[in-house]
């Protein structure tokens, strides 16, 4: 039977497949993070020097020219999962006709990175346009540590984000990144948090990147480190993570948790992403600040096999190994 007769004749009928984007290294580059704005409401010591770094681009893309390339990049370019982030990117206005675009694209797979400062309002609406999942930054809970740590917005906040996200029925999971002297002795809170919630905490070792990457003063806590703290409290069982996963995941009695060792086992064999700034520019590695416009494609009538030799340029800045890079975060979300 020849793919075309099959194609007619066979129930359920067969999809449509978009070619995968391997890169040299074989790995299927699907997952697609996109800043829509590099706006934030928050200034964690960790990703910008101040908050005067979070600067909308000055050539940031309208949404329906941003919405065409992630289209293209769906149709053309392999990229199956997005998630959208920023900067903070419940500041961008037209974040709601972005993700209903982005559902009738027949994008499935869409999360979003926050810190949950304005979620309350917006949850029930972004569940409505077609969001699945949140994974929610928070590396506190405590009051005056949550505003010491990110240099602005309240605790109170985002907690009443979270309830209103698990109200909407979205997914969720805590990002925590933990600083040595600064919140690593929270870690067993965090995951006693996460548990009554339902919700899965990741905790992240800190990457040499932005102003970290120059700075002496790297309060790395290694993974090692984070499971000998948590063990205190709970017995830890090592659990499966999807292959292409950043986190190693762990069970302790309640639930499942994560850590992300950025730093002592990093996951560059497996990394299975390309992000897309909000001013139309791919960046293929986080230890690599080497950009790829495509913006100009917006412009052309067939940019089919332009757009796949410029993903491909990118996808080779990939490093084998993560090495850090004075690339802000800011500009990319995490
Ligand atoms: N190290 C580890 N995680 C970081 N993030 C931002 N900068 C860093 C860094 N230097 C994380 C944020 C958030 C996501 C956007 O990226 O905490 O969870």
């Amino acid at each position: 039977m020849n793919d075309r007769v099959s194609r007619e004749t066979c129930w359920p009928p067969v999809l449509e497949r978009r070619p995968p984007m391997l890169d040299l290294q074989g790995r299927n580059i699907n997952k697609l993070r996109v800043s829509v704005s590099e706006a934030c409401n928050m200034a964690c010591s960790y990703c910008v020097t101040g908050i005067e770094d979070h600067q909308v681009a000055p050539d940031q893309l309208a949404m329906p020219d941003l919405l065409r390339l992630v289209e293209l990049l769906h149709r053309h370019a392999g990229i199956e999962k997005i998630r959208i982030t920023g900067g903070e990117p419940l500041l961008y206005r037209e974040l709601i006709p972005f993700i209903e675009g982005l559902s009738q694209t027949g994008l499935e797979d869409i999360g979003l990175t926050s810190n949950g400062l304005l979620l309350a309002k917006s949850a029930p609406a972004l569940a409505s346009a077609g969001l699945k999942h949140i994974n929610l930054s928070l590396d506190s809970l405590q009051p005056e540590r949550f505003r010491e740590m990110g240099r602005a917005g309240s605790l109170k906040s985002t907690l009443k984000g979270i309830d209103a996200s698990l109200k909407a029925g979205l997914r969720l999971k805590i990002n925590m990144v933990v600083m040595k002297g600064e919140n690593d002795d929270e870690l067993a809170d965090m995951l006693e948090f996460g548990i009554k919630r339902g919700i899965e905490v990741r905790y992240l070792e800190l990457m040499r990147m932005g102003p970290l990457y120059h700075n002496g003063d790297f309060k790395l806590v290694t993974m090692e480190e984070m499971l000998d703290q948590i063990a205190e409290r709970f017995t830890i069982t090592p659990a499966k993570a999807d292959h292409d996963s950043t986190s190693k995941r762990f069970w302790v009695p309640g639930g499942y948790f994560g850590i992300i060792p950025n730093e002592s086992a990093p996951f560059c064999s497996t990394c299975s992403r390309l992000r897309l700034t909000s001013n139309g520019k791919l960046v293929g590695c986080l230890s690599n600040p080497e950009e790829t416009s495509i913006r100009h494609l917006l412009d052309e009538p067939n940019p089919e096999e332009k757009l796949k030799s410029l993903v491909l340029e990118s996808v080779s800045y990939k490093q084998s190994s993560f090495t850090g890079s004075d690339l802000v975060m800011s500009k990319f979300g995490g």
